[in-house]
Formats: structure tokens, C-alpha cells, sequence
């Protein structure tokens, strides 16, 4: 197996819970990739030999960035809908429905084409793992082949089915749960490795959401939720009792929902592209961090309520309107962001640490900092992905 030294970096982001500080960042640093794994890290003096080296020239080295959260099979896109939203029209979960239509209409390979193009834009922002959902075909047919779609781009798919009631059941949501939680999760949950409901006023309640998460459990797959969005609602909790993994928005929070957060160790992600792109409040980072709470980061990457495929300008946002420091924001989008995919074991992601995947994002910066400090510059030099470089 070939062995490659990176070097002269300037500061290492390892998220190694054995080394000091938040991000277990060590200075002057090398890192060792053999195969597609990290197998060695440590102080560039004291490096093996390897078959070949790169110099980093003494720019920081990452973790490759976890989006955990991403809507990227769909058709057409809803910019009007976005210049009505900044000249005064709130954003409305009903809009999905337009992009419902777009996408029943396209074939697969223009959903397919269109996806991957979305996953290398995220690449060269730094994304080497995206979990992505589908939910924007609401029939069994184009559920299943949206899925059939994030599967060639990802291991992490999501079945979204209960994402809105579709037009042609408005009369009989019963009857969508229904089909849903049966022929629909049955085309579905082989291309899944997940379930998530949309649980919030205008889409399903906790009754709903309870039906459907119990029914794809029992199919194999594993629970998350969209829940307080909007606003306040039950879905937080919902999550929280569940033992789910994670549960995704969070914006509208009341004290017991974050105690319930804190007790069951339930990762908050949350979204902030969607706040950005809404209008909406951001969610308070700083209250769930102060309270123990475990925080992730994604980009929600939709053609609704949040266009972004950009990884480090929700970080950006992250560290200056949530409360988030430069280091918690980078902890949300590695080292969490893999936890909440369940990916945060002994041969995951999200850690520079031996056994690992070596996925690593290369700043044309010195540190981590820069991600937030230089907002909007695209800062991502290279990355490599399974040990090969793809940037
Ligand atoms: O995560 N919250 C529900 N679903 C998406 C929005 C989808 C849309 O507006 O098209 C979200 O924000
Ligand atoms: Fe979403």
C-alpha cells in the first residue's frame, strides 16, 4: 500500500480527544495517509519515512467536512421565491410542493446530473461526506428513484417521504401517512440507511411523525427529525424520548426541550443557511453549548428555504450570529457532524486520528480561525477524500 507524508503544516485540526485543547490541534505537524486511511499524525520531526511527500507549506490541515443534512435530488430551483422573501413574503413550507412538481417531471438522469453536480460543489468547499434526503417526489415511484439517485453519490440517504402532504392527498392525510408507512417505505428502505419526518405545523404532527419513524424503524432504517423550525412544536422532544441521534433545525426552543437535549445526549444540528435565507431568527448555539448540549452544523443544501452547498459559510455565520466560537464551529462540522450520521467511530470521519478516512481539507490559511474570519473567500486549497486528492 502506498504511504504518503503531508508536512510543514502549520496547525492540525485532529479532533483527538487525547491531545490538548478543543480541537486537538497540534503546530508544525505531519500526518501520514496509507491506502485511503490516516496512519500516523504528530510533529513534522518526528515523521516516518514514506513513499511520497506533500508540502503544506505551513497552511492548516483539517478534517474533511461532514454535511449531515441535504436535500439534493430535485429539480428546478425557487430563486423567485427567495427575492419575494427578501422584499417582505415569509418563507412558507407550501413551496416544497413547487419543487414536488418540477421534480416528478424530470427524468432520472437530470436528477442524478444535477445532484452531482451540487456534491462537487461541495468538494471543493471541503465536504467529503454528505448525507443526502430525498423528499421531493412524494409518490412511490419518484421516492424510490430519488433515493435510487443519492445512492450512487452516498452512502447516507434519507427517506423524507413524510417531508409535506402531497396535492393530491390535501383531502386525506391519513392516507398519505398510510401510504408512506407501507408500499412507499417498502420501495424505499433498501436504497435508506435512514427515516425523517418534516415535524412541524403544515406538515406532520408528533402522532404523524411517531407512526412514520416507528414504521421505518421496524424496515431497518433509523430515525431523524426536522422539527422546531417554524416554530415551537413537540418534535424536539419527540426526538429527545426516541433516543434519536440527531434531530435538525432547532431554532425555536423552549427550556425543557433543551434539557431534554442536554438528558438524552440528542445532537442539536442546526441550519443556519435557512435562517440566513428565511429571515428567520438563528437558533441560539450558545444557550444549547452552555447547557452540554452536543451541537452539529449542516447546510440543509435545498432549493427552498436554504440554496447553499458551502460548508464553512455556515460555519462563518455559526461563529458570528449563534454565539459559536471559531473551535466549537469547526468541532460542529467534523467531529459532530460524523457523530451524527454515526459515523464517529474507530474507522469514521471527522477525526485526524489513525484508522480513520483519510478525508482532509487543506486552507490556503494558517488555522482553523480563517474559516470564520475571512468569510466568503474561498479558502479550500485541496482535498483529499479516502487518501486520494480529489481537489
Ligand atoms: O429542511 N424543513 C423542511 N424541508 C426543507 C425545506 C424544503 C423546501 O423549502 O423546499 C428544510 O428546510
Ligand atoms: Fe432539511
Amino acid at each position: 500500500m502506498t504511504s504518503t507524508l503531508l508536512t510543514n503544516i502549520g496547525e492540525l485540526v485532529t479532533n483527538d480527544p487525547d491531545r490538548a485543547g478543543p480541537l486537538g490541534a497540534v503546530e508544525d505537524a505531519a500526518l501520514v495517509v496509507e491506502g485511503d486511511r490516516i496512519a500516523w499524525v504528530g510533529h513534522a520531526a518526528d515523521a516516518p519515512a514514506a513513499d511520497a511527500a506533500v508540502d503544506a507549506g505551513g497552511r492548516a490541515v483539517l478534517p474533511g467536512f461532514v454535511d449531515s443534512h441535504s436535500h439534493l435530488v430535485f429539480a428546478g430551483d425557487r430563486a423567485q421565491e427567495f427575492a419575494a422573501r427578501m422584499s417582505g413574503t415569509p418563507y412558507a413550507a407550501g413551496g416544497i410542493r413547487t419543487t414536488v412538481a418540477a421534480t416528478r417531471a424530470a427524468t432520472d438522469e437530470q436528477l442524478l446530473s444535477h445532484a452531482a453536480r451540487l456534491v462537487q460543489e461541495m468538494l471543493r468547499q471541503g465536504t467529503t461526506t454528505v448525507e443526502i434526503k430525498s423528499g421531493y417526489g412524494l409518490s412511490v415511484r419518484d421516492e424510490a428513484r430519488s433515493l435510487a439517485v443519492a445512492r450512487q453519490l452516498t452512502e447516507q440517504t434519507t427517506f423524507l417521504g413524510a417531508h409535506v402532504v402531497p396535492p393530491e392527498y390535501a383531502d386525506d392525510p391519513a392516507g398519505y401517512v398510510a401510504l408512506v408507512t407501507g408500499p412507499m417505505l417498502e420501495a424505499c428502505a433498501p436504497h435508506a440507511r435512514w427515516i425523517d419526518v418534516f415535524c412541524e405545523t403544515g406538515a406532520f404532527d408528533a402522532d404523524q411523525a411517531r407512526a412514520v419513524l416507528d414504521a421505518g424503524e421496524a424496515a431497518g432504517l433509523r430515525g431523524r427529525l426536522h422539527a422546531n423550525q417554524l416554530g415551537p412544536g413537540p418534535g424536539v422532544r419527540l426526538a429527545c424520548e426516541r433516543g434519536l441521534l440527531a434531530v435538525d433545525h432547532c431554532t425555536y426552543l423552549d427550556d425543557a426541550d433543551v434539557d431534554a437535549l442536554r438528558d438524552s445526549g440528542t445532537i442539536a444540528t442546526l441550519l443556519p443557511g435557512v435562517e440566513f435565507s428565511t429571515r428567520q431568527p438563528y437558533p441560539d448555539a450558545r444557550r444549547l453549548l452552555d447547557a452540554g448540549v452536543r451541537v452539529a452544523l449542516a447546510s440543509d443544501c435545498n432549493p427552498g428555504s436554504c440554496f447553499t452547498s458551502s460548508i464553512p459559510f455556515c460555519l462563518a455565520m455559526a461563529v458570528r450570529e449563534m454565539g459559536m466560537t471559531p473551535a466549537e464551529a469547526v468541532h460542529a462540522v467534523t467531529a459532530t457532524a460524523a457523530a451524527a450520521l454515526d459515523l464517529d467511530g474507530a474507522d469514521g470521519v471527522g477525526r485526524l486520528v489513525p484508522g480513520r478516512r483519510a478525508d482532509l481539507v487543506l486552507l490556503d490559511a494558517p488555522t482553523h480561525v480563517h474559516l470564520a474570519y475571512r468569510p466568503g473567500v474561498p479558502l479550500v486549497a485541496g482535498v483529499w477524500q479516502g487518501g486520494r486528492p480529489v481537489v
